[in-house]
């Protein structure tokens, strides 16, 4: 019979005070299995708490111990309580074999063997063992197969956006590295704010990509060394909308086109572009609006220099419970307030 490990032979420990069941034992399976003797329960506990074996055989009868205590022993412990264990018994009533299959037991065989019947249920244990080792060793191994599948695409996601990201920033001269800050800073905002780790990546995500729009609105424009007119501006402020319309095929991710469309939305409710709300805000885009903000401050752009720090503090204090929600400007003052040497955004560069 096939045991399924190549030349390895099986092997079973039996376990009985009458040497002639033994020797028995040995003269039906010996010659394809290798058996180990043991003549009393207290010996058998004592070799298997030192070596595995495939299946015991466990005579009922014995003195000091019974079959039935040995198995109970077995149970209790670790190393053993999963070998598979076939108790031999000449006595077989109801309650002897409702009491062997509720200790434990995966089957009993009668004395005096019929060889055959003991060759039969003894392999039949093996096979089922073998194959229930390698159904858990398999599953198991799809397992590490499947998270490594899962790193491997998240990795994949996250470098992807990452390259949207910087072709994004690639179009405004000015505000280089934009979405990475912001997407640093959110991410700390949200970290600070107590989110989860899955969560805090999520809106990490989010703020790479919350300027995707900006993809399509003429260079010109976006680049323009001058203020920019009435008209201007609005096709500027379009990059709400077409962002959210670039975002919306990914339906696994709905968040990234809210976070596209409400990243200029106002906590008082005069932003754009759709003039929501306080709480109607997603969380995610009231978040950005303060990174953003900061990011847009601390950064040269072409009409103005970079903003002193004290100045950029109270700017975001003063746009707390009117452009910024309470909450986050709170986190981002804070942020600042612990950024003494001025490096918060020079830190997060040389991390890129
Ligand atoms: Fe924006």
């Amino acid at each position: 019979m096939d045991f399924g490990c190549g030349s390895v032979k099986p092997i079973i420990l039996a376990v009985d005070d009458d040497p002639v069941n033994l020797s028995l034992i040995e003269g039906v399976l010996g010659e394809e299995i290798e058996i180990v003797g043991q003549s009393n329960g207290n010996d058998a506990l004592e070799y298997l708490a030192h070596y595995s074996v495939d299946l015991v055989l466990l005579d009922y009868n014995m003195p000091e111990m019974n079959g039935i205590e040995v198995m109970k022993c077995m149970k209790r412990r670790m190393e053993m309580k999963n070998t598979p264990v076939i108790i031999l018994t000449a006595e077989v009533d109801i309650e002897i074999e409702t009491e062997v299959f509720q200790a434990g037991a995966v089957d009993f065989v009668r004395k005096p063997f019929v060889p055959m019947a003991l060759q039969e249920r003894v392999w039949r244990v093996l096979q089922s063992e073998y194959l229930k080792k390698n159904l858990r060793r398999e599953a198991a191994s799809q397992m590490r197969l499947a998270d490594a599948r899962l790193l491997a695409s998240e990795r994949l996601f996250d470098q992807t956006i990452l390259a949207l990201a910087k072709t994004i920033d690639a179009k405004d001269k000015y505000t280089q590295g934009h979405s990475k800050r912001v997407a640093d800073y959110v991410r700390q905002i949200a970290q600070r704010a107590g989110e989860s780790l899955e969560k805090q990546r999520e809106i990490y995500c989010i703020g790479l990509l919350h300027d995707i729009g900006k993809i399509g609105v003429p260079s010109a424009i976006i680049n323009k060394p001058s203020r920019l007119t009435e008209e201007e501006y609005e096709t500027i402020k379009s990059h709400t909308t077409i962002g959210s319309a670039i975002l919306r095929n990914i339906v696994e991710f709905p968040k990234l086109a809210v976070g596209a469309r409400s990243h200029h939305e106002r906590w008082d409710g005069s932003g754009y572009p759709d003039g929501l709300k306080g709480l109607e805000i997603c969380q995610e885009a009231r978040m950005i609006a303060v990174a953003d903000a900061y990011d847009a401050m601390t950064s040269r752009r072409s009409y103005r220099d970079i903003m002193p720090q004290e100045r950029v503090r109270r700017e975001i204090a003063r746009g707390s419970g009117t452009q910024f929600d309470p909450k986050f400007a709170e986190i981002m003052l804070g942020m600042i307030d612990e950024d003494v040497d001025f490096r918060m955004r020079a830190v997060i560069e040389d991390g890129e």
